[in-house]
């Protein structure tokens, strides 16, 4: 089945606002399945799951002299190791919580706000957050994925005004007062943002975050459980993997594969499918040998990477 044959989106495409990717009603399904689906330590989702519920539930009640919440989780880590992932299947999560209220997550795509054309970035985050985002905020509790952060709150003291436009810092500055506005206006907010490069962010924006998670790669035993995952649930459809997924195999494979992210751990096997014809015509035919083979050129690819940077 695909995963997303159950998504509940509340708006047409053509409708989205301009920087919006997506407004969905929660809770949901395919991003509770997402959820389940990554693989990492029990307290990086206890503490997600803690903070969110925390944030409407203290939020409304408590004046911020007393507690300055932001209402702002960063999740930070290298690619492919199930960010962006967690952050959507923990507003579905936070939706179980909340079953009076009519919760909904709103996708933000930060590139399509920012433009060539000097000062149209500033205005369209400024209108982002101040008229889409607030709208959306009246019609109930919202979660707002902010996908790749570091686009819009580039790190200033970084950029040299001589290689950036002076746009790109007065994005930043309009993100960091939209912030602090919403913050003041809807406790019912909760911004969830992501990073693969956390260097990259202004430090005022990372201050604001109530809860910053490292979000490592997979470890080994994390990456049997994703190979193990990953073959019983291709078993649906071949029954022979199965076998391979229960067996001594699976150590000797994840070590295979160890530092690879998640996402390339998945796509390995995508890969060790087409070692050759036979195998792509049927996936049953898939051995441990195809695996390992997959895995050391994933690993080797990595290195080679590794080496040319
Ligand atoms: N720890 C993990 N456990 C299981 N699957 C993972 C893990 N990390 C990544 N993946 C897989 O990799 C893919 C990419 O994940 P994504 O959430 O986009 O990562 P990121 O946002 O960190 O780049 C997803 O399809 C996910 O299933
Ligand atoms: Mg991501």
């Amino acid at each position: 089945m695909n995963a997303n044959t159950n998504a509940q989106y509340l708006m047409r495409p053509e409708d989205l606002p301009r920087g919006i990717s997506a407004v969905r009603a929660l809770p949901d399904e395919s991003l509770d399945a997402l959820w389940g689906s990554i693989i990492v330590a029990d307290n990086i989702k206890e503490r997600l799951l803690s903070q969110a519920i925390l944030n409407f539930a203290l939020r409304p009640k408590v004046s911020r002299d007393q507690l300055p919440m932001h209402g702002v989780i960063l999740l930070v880590g290298p690619p492919g190791t199930g960010k962006t992932s967690l952050a959507r299947g923990l507003a579905s999560k936070l939706a179980g919580y909340m079953p009076k209220a009519k919760p909904r997550l709103v996708e933000v795509d930060p590139h399509a706000l920012t433009s060539s054309a000097m000062g149209k970035t500033q205005r369209a985050v400024s209108e982002l957050f101040s008229q889409t985002i607030s709208e959306q905020a009246s019609n109930g509790p919202t979660v707002v994925l902010l996908d790749e952060v570091e686009t819009l709150v580039a790190d200033r003291s970084r950029m040299s005004l001589d290689a950036n436009p002076v746009d790109i810092h007065r994005a930043t500055d309009a993100v960091l007062v939209q912030l602090d506005s919403l913050a003041e206006l809807h406790p019912n907010i909760l911004f969830i943002a992501t990073s693969n490069f956390p260097q990259a962010i202004d430090d005022a924006f990372t201050s604001r975050c109530d809860l910053v998670i490292e979000v490592p790669p997979p470890g080994q035993e994390a990456i049997v459980q994703i190979l193990e995952q990953c073959l019983s649930g291709l078993a649906r459809q071949f029954p022979a993997l199965e076998v391979i997924a229960n067996s001594h195999d699976i150590g000797k494979i994840a070590r295979a594969c160890e530092g690879l992210d998640g996402r390339a751990v998945r796509k390995m096997i995508v890969n060790a499918m087409v070692m050759n014809r036979e195998v792509a015509a049927d996936p049953n035919k898939l051995t441990t040998a195809h695996l390992l083979a997959a895995g050391k050129d994933a690993k080797a690819a990595r290195s080679h990477k590794e080496a040319s940077k």
